[in-house]
């Protein structure tokens, strides 16, 4: 079978929200400190103690949202010691990952300041499993109250005269789990309850966002819909691409058979299926789709790398990694209409990064290049797309050699973004390009590709992979003709 795609560039369909190119970083590992902040006093260059060298790089990834503090994390974080003197502030142990103590030097201001230098719309999870309505109610006032009031004059003490704007409220993360172990009707009444003190004061507007499903857990979407739809703006779904179990072996991130790839993809597209799933259920009670399904945890998870702490979940990232980045966003891009947040766990030294750091070294990964060759489609118009790819085939075993999905930007650009899934053979794509006059059109590429399954970058050599000029798109009349080498992610602008 061969591999058509027909675009109608004159049929736009939903907005792609540029947040579904959004983060999570939690206290976690190096992901926090040492990933983002590393104090004032540190050797490694820094404004006010970040990083500057991530900054930097984050800053052309144009971030849209970022999720904080957690995660498992969230659950357990209690705010109020995350403020004032830094040298006054509660040590604890953060229990869930590591067993390490968290000085509580990056707190609310910090993390605010973080945000306004990456210009990023801040995602706070508030914690709901081991925290009270009152703390929760009381941090809101915090950050967002303007005027005389006890919350608003502790800021002010600790520096900071104007509140901050936030827009993004997530009440508990994982209830069903680390933030609870809580059946669905009991967390949709919390979930009621501690909204209700999730105030809008001034003129800010806050987005809230039930904590929501497990991976294919129905019925917890079914019964937050039911008993609280009219109470969100938001219903999250956590959902990792594991090759192996969670429990058993999840597989190295490096070191993985062509099997284990294949698998690997496989579990990427199946994200695909769980938005419809609970797509479906949700139309029932939101028919107008005012509710956005809000992904707030997805990448790869792996075991750990070998002699690092378990509990830090720190993993190398190949060009099998920006495979699944590149696959999620077509997917994402697909379900417009419905998905109106992603958040890409985590951002740095955590699961699927952007980036990895060791003390003063930085390196940025396959799936980094992935979100800035993507940076096209943040906010552009989705176009309707029409394709049949022949399969990509292992073991007996199908998946589509292709996906694929394109948008028009403000200017009118065309971006198209191509992902060949296949280790071993390229694929050739005719795309044929209606409702646009190709005959004076320019076409420019970019590629991410290698020729090994588990090329990656390293310390000592941290471009081994990274985009190129891609060539291999030619005009034919109203055609373009693709050719796509195996393993790779190909983005094209046509104007
Ligand atoms: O991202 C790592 C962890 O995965 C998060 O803390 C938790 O929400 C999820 O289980």
């Amino acid at each position: 079978m061969g591999n058509n795609v027909i675009i109608n560039a004159d049929v736009e369909k939903a907005k792609i929200n540029k947040n579904i190119y959004g983060h999570f970083a939690e206290h976690l590992g190096r992901g926090i400190y040492e990933g983002i902040w590393v104090g004032e006093d540190s050797p490694i260059p820094n404004t006010n103690g970040i990083r500057e060298d991530v900054l930097e790089a984050l800053k052309n990834l144009n971030i849209p949202v970022l999720r904080w503090p957690g995660g498992c994390f969230a659950d357990e974080y209690h705010w109020k010691d995350g403020i004032g003197p830094r040298e006054n502030r509660k040590r604890m142990i953060n229990t869930h990952w590591g067993g390490v103590v968290e000085n509580n030097h990056f707190g609310t201001h910090e993390f605010m300041m973080l945000c306004e230098m990456l210009e990023t719309e801040p995602y706070i999870c508030g914690n709901v499993g081991s925290g009270t309505v009152q703390e929760m109610s009381e941090w809101v006032e915090y950050m967002t109250f303007d005027g005389e009031s006890p919350m608003a004059n502790l800021r002010k003490e600790n520096g900071r005269d104007e509140p901050w704007k936030l827009k993004y409220f997530g009440v508990g993360n994982e209830n069903w789990g680390c933030g609870g172990n809580m059946r669905p009707e009991y967390y949709a009444d919390l979930y009621r309850r501690y909204q209700t003190y999730v105030r809008n004061y001034g003129d800010n507007r806050i987005y809230k966002i039930a904590g929501g499903a497990n991976v294919a857990d129905y019925n917890w979407t079914e019964v937050l819909m039911k008993n609280a739809h009219w109470m969100m703006d938001g219903l999250s779904l956590h959902y990792y691409t594991i090759p192996g179990e969670f429990w058993t072996g999840k597989g190295s991130a490096t070191d993985f058979p062509e099997s284990e790839w294949f698998t690997t993809l496989k579990k990427a597209l199946h994200m695909d299926t769980l938005i419809r799933n609970h797509s479906t259920i949700m139309d029932k009670y939101d028919p107008a789709k005012r509710v956005g399904l809000i992904i707030d945890e997805w990448g790869t998870w792996y075991d750990p790398e070998p002699g690092t702490n378990p509990g830090f979940l720190y993993q190398q990232n190949t060009i099998r990694d920006a495979l699944v980045a590149g696959i999620h966003f077509n997917i994402f891009h697909a379900h417009a209409d419905r998905v109106q947040m992603a958040n890409i766990a985590q951002t740095i030294n955590v699961l699927q990064a952007m980036i990895l750091t060791e003390g003063e070294k930085m390196l940025l990964t396959p799936t980094y290049h992935v979100f800035e060759m993507f940076k096209v489609h943040h906010d552009a118009s989705l176009l309707a797309v029409d394709s049949s790819f022949g399969n990509y085939e292992l073991d007996g075993e199908a998946l589509p050699q292709v996906t694929v999905s394109a948008s028009k930007d403000a200017d009118g650009k065309i971006h198209i973004s191509l992902c060949n899934l296949d280790h071993q053979n390229q694929s050739d794509v005719d795309i044929d390009l209606r409702g646009f006059d190709l005959s004076s059109a320019t076409i420019k590429g970019r590629i991410l590709t290698t020729d090994q399954m588990n090329a990656h970058n390293t310390f000592e050599q941290p471009e081994n992979v990274k985009p190129v000029e891609f060539t291999n798109a030619k005009k034919e009349g109203q055609s373009l003709s693709v050719t796509l080498p195996p393993m790779s992610v190909v983005v094209l602008a046509v104007e």
